[in-house]
Parts: structure tokens; C-alpha cells; sequence
């Protein structure tokens, strides 16, 4: 047996309550058969935490996820608690994780399945083998700069929020970016919208000044709106995009439904210790892309596969185990290729199972 390895699993609200298991369950096996010890440590957050302390990230699952090596994350949030205010909503415990874990690199890939092209609303030569990843900066912008809020004004109200950005922040996440590019095909496309932000013009200048230290890495640049419009007519140009907190959450979001289903999509939220690919690089959140889906929260209809890959994410990320994580991908396309499909994928003719027989599926795979 190696050392061990701590995880916090906070499966949140909504479907997360029902998907995490599964993941849990998988990373189990992962451990039998290749003689490692998980150690697994269960907390509320989001909504469940308010209904149970009034408040969604709780001091003992901050404590727990703090001393934990990696972060299993559900989902979080739900039609309940949407009137809240903003300082104790079920999102502000995301944001909450991120920050306290100075999780300040986001990273998000959008996969196509080739046996779930017909899942997607964009024509198969269009997508057909897209494989990208948006490197997400997650700690800055305008989702954490000050002054933020809600003022009397002039007879009304004035709404506050500051986009900001320091060199630091953008070196750290632009050396992510060429990394993982590095790795991969060796283009790194950054976004901003330098032509009107100042912040993102600051932005431009340090991902290129960075770039003299990634000679062996292609860099360009686009304009967020450009982008957009790229993503959706011709995706198969990107490959790795690095971008601002806001312009990723936007993108990823746009990128995951080139795949068809946000249900498939898993993400690894890093920090400083975890510079991509680092052998002894430890701590980081992993999450499914997609949210808490109240309307279909316990049918057993929630599709466990994102949840199931961003442990395998976790594998790779914080623990370097290359090989298991590269199973538990391979199970996950064994079990699709044999025609398996949760609701959200299904198609005409494909065999509809639930969430924990998709698990099982998965499991048996890997056994
Ligand atoms: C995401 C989500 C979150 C974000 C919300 C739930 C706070 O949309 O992870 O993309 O905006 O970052
Ligand atoms: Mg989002």
C-alpha cells in the first residue's frame, strides 16, 4: 500500500447527492485493484448545509476539504434557496472552496464521445472529434474584485462590480494554459476583450510576455465575442483556450454543449501546488461542469458519468496516477460503446438505464 490519500466528498444538492456516490464508488474499486488507500470523508454544503447551520460552506467541511488532498464536489444550489441573500446562497460555498483553496485554475475539457454525436444540436461534421479544453482562471475578475454590491443611487440603485486583474494573477493562470498546452497539441488560444478592458488589454500583454518562456507553444489571441461565435461555427480550430473567470464560465458552458451533453463533463478546479502535470502535485477540487438539476433530483435519471470522470480527473491531477485514471476513461467508453445511455443521452434504439445501474455498469467494467 502506498500513503494515503485523503478525500473530502461534498456531494451537495440536488442530483449531486445521487451521481457522487457513484464516484465514490468507482474510486473505490480504483483503490482494490491497484492497492491504494483512499480515505473518504463525507460533508454537507451548499443548500443542504443552510437547511442544516444556515450557512453553505460550514466551517468543518471547509476545515475537512482544507486538510483533505482533493475535493470530490456534487453539485450545488436549487429553486429553495434562490430568494437568499447573496452572502448565503448555495453558490457563494463554490466560490467559497475556490478561494479559501486558492484554487485559482479551472480546467475544463469538452470531449465528443463519437458514439454521442447525434446527441448534440450541431451537425456531426461540425463537431466530430472535438477534444479542447478551457483553462479557466478561477480566484479573480470580476467575481471577486472589490468594489462589489448594491447602493442607493440617485433615487434608485446602482449595482457594483469591478473586473480586475494583477500581473501575478495573469502569469499564474497564462503558465497553466501553456502547459497544458504543452501537453497537448502546442496551441494556446487566449481570450479577452482587450479592444474595450483595460483589465483584459493587461491580460494580452502578460499571456505574451509569458509566452517567451513557452517558445515550443503556438499563442493567439481572440476576442471573447469572436470566440463565441467560433466555438459554435467552426470548434475544431481550438484546442486549448485560456481565459478570465468570467469569459470561462460563459465559454465552458458553450464548449460542453458542443459535446451534447452537459452531463458527460467533469472539471478540476487546481492551485499553486499543482502546476499541470506535476508528479508530486497535490489538492485540488474536481467537479461535474453541470449543476444540481432540481427537476429531475432523486429519479435515479442524472447521468453519474461527469461525476465518474472528474474522479478519474482527480487520479490524474492531484494524485498523478496516469493509469487508473486512464481506466476508469476507458470503462466509461466501453460501457457507451455497448449502447448504454442515462435519459440525457439517450437516443432511439440505445438501452436507457439509471444512475446507479450506469455506475454499476462502469464498476463492472473496471472489475
Ligand atoms: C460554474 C458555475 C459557477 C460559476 C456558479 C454556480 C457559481 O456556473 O462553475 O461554472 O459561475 O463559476
Ligand atoms: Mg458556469
Amino acid at each position: 500500500m502506498t500513503k494515503k490519500m485523503k478525500i473530502a466528498v461534498l456531494p451537495g444538492d440536488g442530483i449531486g447527492k445521487e451521481i457522487t456516490p457513484q464516484a465514490v464508488a468507482v474510486l473505490e474499486i480504483i483503490g482494490k485493484k491497484y492497492e491504494h488507500a483512499f480515505e473518504f470523508e463525507t460533508h454537507i454544503v451548499g443548500g443542504a448545509a443552510i437547511d442544516e447551520t444556515g450557512h453553505p460552506l460550514p466551517d468543518e467541511t471547509l476545515r475537512s476539504a482544507m486538510a483533505a488532498d482533493a475535493v470530490l464536489l456534487g453539485a450545488v444550489g436549487g429553486p429553495k434557496w434562490e430568494g437568499l441573500d447573496y452572502a448565503i446562497r448555495p453558490e457563494r460555498a463554490l466560490l467559497g472552496l475556490r478561494e479559501k483553496l486558492g484554487l485559482f485554475a479551472n480546467l475544463r475539457p469538452a470531449i465528443l464521445y463519437p458514439m454521442l454525436a447525434d446527441a448534440s444540436t450541431l451537425k456531426r461534421e461540425v463537431i466530430e472529434g472535438i477534444d479542447l479544453m478551457v483553462v479557466r482562471e478561477l480566484t479573480g475578475g470580476i467575481y471577486f474584485g472589490q468594489p462589489r454590491g448594491v447602493e442607493t443611487f440617485e433615487g434608485g440603485e446602482r449595482g457594483i462590480n469591478t473586473l480586475v486583474y494583477t500581473t501575478a494573477e495573469i502569469e499564474r493562470i497564462a503558465r497553466i494554459g501553456f502547459e497544458v498546452a504543452r501537453k497537448r497539441s502546442k496551441k494556446l488560444m487566449s481570450i479577452d476583450k482587450a479592444n474595450v478592458l483595460e483589465a483584459t488589454e493587461l491580460w494580452r500583454k502578460v499571456v505574451t510576455k509569458v509566452h517567451k518562456d513557452y517558445p515550443d507553444v503556438a499563442l493567439s489571441h481572440m476576442y471573447v465575442d469572436n470566440c463565441a461565435m467560433q466555438l459554435i461555427r467552426n470548434p475544431k480550430q481550438f484546442d486549448v483556450i485560456v481565459t478570465t473567470n468570467m469569459f470561462g464560465d460563459i465559454l465552458s458552458d458553450a464548449a460542453a454543449m458542443l459535446t451534447g451533453s452537459i452531463g458527460m463533463l467533469p472539471s478540476a478546479s487546481i492551485g499553486k501546488e499543482c502546476i499541470a502535470g506535476r508528479p508530486d502535485c497535490l489538492k485540488g477540487m474536481y467537479e461535474p461542469i453541470h449543476g444540481s438539476a432540481p427537476d429531475i433530483a432523486g429519479q435515479d435519471k442524472a447521468n453519474p458519468l461527469a461525476s465518474i470522470l472528474s474522479a478519474a480527473m482527480m487520479l490524474k491531477y492531484s494524485f498523478a496516477l496516469e493509469t487508473e485514471a486512464a481506466a476508469i476513461e476507458a470503462a466509461v467508453f466501453k460501457v457507451l460503446e455497448a449502447g448504454y445511455r442515462t435519459p440525457d443521452i439517450a437516443e432511439a434504439g440505445s438501452k436507457q438505464i439509471g444512475t446507479e445501474e450506469m455506475g454499476r455498469r462502469v464498476i463492472e467494467q473496471l472489475a
